[in-house]
């Protein structure tokens, strides 16, 4: 079983739910208390064993490469304050030269799109795509808890969680075939069914592990649901091929695509900080 070595980040969105914050900063920039979104995705990935991070970027997203360079300037000033610990932090925050690519989609035509713009960085192994709008607060991170099950199954694996019915049009909802509770085969994909059509409430949440024939199957550029070029389209068309699994991941997910999801990714992970959680939740108190 090959490891799973790469994985690729597809911030190329425009955010148009988080606006006007994502006017000129990448929604991947908002900070959830004092971290950006997207390194809570790299600690994540880098915590599953991953080598090599691929950004797969768009116009206006460059701060996001910026992030997770080197400061000089700021290292050097911390370091002539004596801000130790601070500057400690920083560094072990900072990937090692050349952990971290970057490449761009051009045309934001889709996840399914930003997937294959990753081909050549790819190369012909499986890889992992993480959706950092999706903050997973997990107490085994869950593209680790995949790598896992991946370990064992081989082929594709996906994260799953139950939704309400009446929101299975948010997301790809998994047709199940053999299901043990935590890891169930997946027979069929649909990409934002309406209830009525939805053969399960299992929605696919933003963590893949994926083999490298899904490229190939992006390569024909079909076009689906909302006229974007989708994921999940892709890796229907794998289902029968290849073994195919969901993983029910044990975490918590927030949407910090959206401003609902974003404010209680920043308010639970605030209230649980050992450092700042006593006081904001003596805080929030007044508010409610
Ligand atoms: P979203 O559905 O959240 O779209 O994309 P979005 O454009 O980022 O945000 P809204 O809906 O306008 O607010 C899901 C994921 O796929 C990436 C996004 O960056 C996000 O991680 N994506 C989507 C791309 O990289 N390229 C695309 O063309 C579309």
């Amino acid at each position: 079983m090959s490891r799973i070595r790469k994985a690729v980040l597809p911030v190329a969105g425009l955010g148009t739910r988080m606006l006007p914050a994502t006017r000129v900063l990448p929604k991947e920039m908002l900070p959830v208390v004092d971290k950006p979104i997207v390194q809570y995705a790299v600690e994540e990935a880098m915590a599953a064993g991953i080598e090599e991070i691929v950004l797969v970027t768009g116009r206006g997203k460059i701060l996001i490469e910026d992030h997770f360079d080197r400061a000089v300037e700021l290292f050097e000033t911390l370091a002539r304050r004596g801000k130790r610990a601070e500057l400690e932090e920083l560094v072990a925050q900072t990937p090692v030269p050349g952990a971290i690519v970057a490449t761009r989609q051009q045309e934001p035509k889709g996840l399914g799109h930003a997937v294959w713009c990753a081909r050549h960085l790819v190369g012909r192994e499986p890889f992992a795509v993480v959706l950092v709008d999706d903050l997973i607060d997990a107490p085994v991170p869950c593209l680790a808890q995949m790598v896992e099950v991946h370990a064992r199954t081989g082929g594709n694996v996906l994260a799953v969680m139950e939704v309400p019915f009446e929101q299975t049009a948010r997301y790809g909802i998994v047709a199940p075939g053999e299901d043990d509770g935590r890891v169930v085969e997946v027979r069929g994909l649909v990409e934002k069914p309406r209830p009525e059509n939805a053969p399960s409430r299992l929605a696919v949440i933003g963590r893949y592990i994926l083999m490298p024939e899904v490229m190939d199957e992006l390569a024909r550029h079909e076009v689906g649901a909302g006229g974007e070029i989708q994921l999940t389209d892709a890796l229907a068309k794998l289902i029968g091929r290849q073994a195919f699994h969901g993983l029910r991941f044990e975490g918590r997910r927030y949407d910090c695509g959206d401003r609902l999801g974003y404010l209680e990714a920043v308010v639970a992970l605030a209230a649980k900080r050992p450092d700042i959680g006593p006081a904001f939740r003596a805080l929030l108190a007044q508010y409610l």
